[in-house]
């Protein structure tokens, strides 16, 4: 729906890949000199949601100054659509109508003034200008088939414009001779090699394999020797290749020391991902301070060790590569009484992405983090369940996810395809950290 540049590259950009994308759906592109919009967006949604469901992606301008020169109806339905968002959004999950947006970067391609392109790339050190393509891959991410538990998000493809870098005023003048991103991401190279920490269940086990089958040589880390072993042997009867490494990523430097040995005995390694983490409740019968070691030295400090690490290496030889780290919604809310040293140690995580983003970026490599919900593994098992009763009562989707719901989003951020996107932090979540959930409770019981 809607047209103008971006809207007609992205039809030609997603037509040949109708198959990728989960059915039925609709793409309200609100970027640019749209014109002709659809005015009954709303109607769409309502008819999804009567007809038990679908999928729905909004464009928008990332750069509310860009968004500003917008006229019209254009803008009229832009702050109509984003108006009440998280309520919106809640409400329409409830009826397994899953509505995300997609905020996009300046670009010519939009309509933009160059000088406003000058300056916003400048605002990204310069990492990406917006290509039709890199905005068709998130909108495929979004809307694959499998991703069906990411709700009220939004994705920005901006090449790190969020992250509020203060740019010298003079980069932007120079800004010519910075990167630009090739037109079609799909052709650049994904990732040959994969770290994988915490690879011996749940999430991280499900990633690797999912690489595997991509044809990524994956390296398994976590303690369980006997677990990774079952996994690799499962990764290898099925094709693919790997190698495993059991370590205790709660000693200092372990982390550092499996990323040097890993590349030193098998080559360049082009992704991280850092699943590895333990869940705690502070209690009276563990002081604070040992929860809180615990909590940090699993979850955050060994996901910073290797960042670092892989960053210099990439730095070193003149490459690039991407990293993911699992973190939680734990690490942006206050779910629970007692949650300070697990909450703490994945808003760690939270910030140290954003932070790391930039550092990385102008030499072209990427860290986003993807927040999970509530997620059926063993790590949830361990929750008590009163608690986890609670909790799914307060999800919009009113379901826990799935570890094969977390890969398609986890995935496209390690990948070529997100080249565009980087310090980002996405809740997988199925809608808990949408705030007013009483409403939607309330909703959900009037309908059923
Ligand atoms: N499941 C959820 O509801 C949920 C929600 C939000 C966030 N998350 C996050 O998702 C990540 C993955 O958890 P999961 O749900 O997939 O649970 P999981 O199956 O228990 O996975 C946790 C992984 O971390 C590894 N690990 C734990 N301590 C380690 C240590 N000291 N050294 C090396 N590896 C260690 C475990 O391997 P070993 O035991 O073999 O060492 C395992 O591979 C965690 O960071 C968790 O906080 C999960």
């Amino acid at each position: 729906m809607g047209s103008g540049p971006l809207a007609d590259a992205l039809v030609s950009c997603l037509a040949p890949r109708a198959s990728e994308l989960a059915a039925p759906a609709l793409v309200l592109v609100l970027a640019g000199s749209a014109a002709d919009l659809d005015p009954r967006f709303d109607e769409h949604l309502a008819a999804l949601a009567q007809n038990g469901g679908g999928r729905a992606v909004v464009i928008t301008e990332a750069d509310e100054i860009a968004a500003e020169a917008l006229v019209g109806d254009t803008r009229r339905t832009r702050e109509e659509v984003l108006r009440h968002w998280p309520h919106r959004t809640a409400r329409l999950a409830t009826s397994g109508v899953l509505l995300n947006r997609i905020s996009v970067g300046a670009s010519t391609l939009l309509g933009h003034e160059p000088m406003l392109v000058r300056r916003v790339q400048a605002c990204s050190r310069g990492a990406a200008g917006l290509s039709a393509g890199a905005v068709a891959e998130a909108v495929l991410a979004l809307l694959h088939p499998r991703n069906t538990y990411c709700v009220g998000q939004e994705l920005r493809v901006d090449g790190g414009l969020g992250l509020h870098w203060i740019a010298p005023a003079a980069s932007i003048s120079t800004l010519p001779s910075h990167r630009t991103v090739p037109s079609d991401p799909a052709r650049s190279s994904d990732p040959a090699r994969v770290l994988v920490l915490g690879a011996s269940s749940g999430i991280g086990a499900a990633i690797a394999t999912a690489w595997a089958a991509r044809g990524a040589e994956v390296i398994l880390a976590a303690r369980r020797e006997k677990e990774l072993g079952e996994q690799l042997d499962q990764i290898r009867a099925a094709g693919g290749s790997g190698q495993l490494y059991s370590v205790d990523l709660g000693t200092p430097g372990a982390a550092r020391a499996v990323v040097e040995h890993a590349w030193e005995e098998l080559g360049p390694i082009g992704g991280l991902v850092h699943a590895a983490g333990v869940f705690a409740l502070t209690s009276r019968d563990e002081p604070t301070r040992a929860t809180l070691d615990r909590c940090m030295s699993i979850n955050f400090l060994p996901y910073a060790e290797a960042a670092q690490t892989l960053w210099e290496r990439w730095r070193g030889t003149g490459t690039s590569g991407s990293i993911v780290g699992i973190s939680s919604v734990g690490g942006s809310r206050a779910m629970v009484p007692h949650l300070q040293a697990y909450g703490t140690s994945k808003a760690a995580m939270d910030h140290f992405t954003r932070t790391m983003a930039l550092t990385m970026a102008a030499q072209g490599s990427r860290i986003n983090t993807v927040a999970p919900g509530l997620i059926r593994t063993r790590l949830a098992n361990a929750v008590d369940e009163t608690f986890l009763q609670s909790w799914l009562a307060r999800i919009p989707m009113g379901r826990p996810g799935t570890t094969t719901e977390i890969v398609p989003l986890a995935s496209y951020l390690l990948s070529s395809r997100s080249q565009s996107v980087t310090g980002q932090v996405i809740a997988l979540d199925g809608g808990f950290s949408l705030p007013n959930l009483p409403s939607v409770q309330l909703h959900r019981r009037t309908s059923a």
